[in-house]
């Protein structure tokens, strides 16, 4: 067993705390890209397909753990492998064609390097759970060296936003053990929810083409 010396501790939390600070850089630098699609499409298009946005970073505390938990060992090298949710967004549109169109916007430019696609709006999870994931790493320019961040992007809509949120709020509500009338209720109203995207899909073309 290795024995951690006060100085080496205090050294790796330095370490700790720049790698986790160039999370908070790559997602400065998405967040910039966002804002600039937003303010583009308004101008150009009088319409924003983004409805809001929201974006979080793992505390270092919950990073530890989220380590501990998947049987990471505590190092950085292995934590910025394995754990790719450190910095996450999440794009809310308005319809499912505009999930399509940001991603496509967002991965398409050059410094954006596109690591994983999930798309669970076309194959919804089994609980009724639609967004689309995606992994993607952006540079992130640093004094002396430049560093490629992983970002966790969720894009969905209103609807998607909606169910996810209720459905979130009653997991944890259950501990994770949700009554099977509530899952079954849950699936019902995903239906719901994707009956009221395609129908405002519909409104939205015949009002624009
Ligand atoms: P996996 O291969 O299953 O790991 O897919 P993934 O990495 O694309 O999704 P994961 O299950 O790791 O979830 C990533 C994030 O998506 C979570 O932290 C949630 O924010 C969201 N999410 C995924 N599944 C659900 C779900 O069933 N309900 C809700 N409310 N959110 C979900
Ligand atoms: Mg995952």
């Amino acid at each position: 067993m290795s024995v951690i010396v006060p100085e080496e501790q205090s050294a790796f939390l330095r370490e700790l705390r720049l790698f986790h600070l160039n999370y908070k850089f790559g997602l400065d630098e998405i967040l910039t890209k966002i804002n600039i699609l937003r303010e583009e499409l308004a101008f150009r298009e009088g319409a924003n397909p983004i409805e809001h946005v929201n974006s979080r970073i793992k505390t270092i505390d919950s990073l530890r753990a989220k380590a501990e938990r998947i049987g990471c060992p505590l190092e950085l090298d292995a934590i910025g492998k394995q754990i790719r949710d450190i910095a996450g967004v999440r794009i809310v549109c308005s319809f499912i064609g505009d999930i399509y169109r940001v991603l496509e916007m967002l991965t398409s430019q050059p410094d954006v390097t596109v690591r994983e696609v999930k798309d669970y709006v076309a194959l919804p999870k089994p609980n009724g759970y639609r967004s689309v994931h995606a992994i993607v790493e952006i540079p992130v320019f640093l004094s002396d060296t430049t560093r490629a961040v992983p970002i966790e992007i969720q894009i969905r809509t209103v609807a998607m936003d909606f169910w996810a949120s209720v459905e979130h709020k009653i997991y944890y509500k259950y501990a994770k053990h949700v009554p099977a009338e509530l899952l079954e209720e849950l699936s019902a109203a995903a239906r719901v929810a994707h009956e009221l995207d395609t129908r405002m899909g519909e409104l939205h073309r015949i009002v624009h083409g």
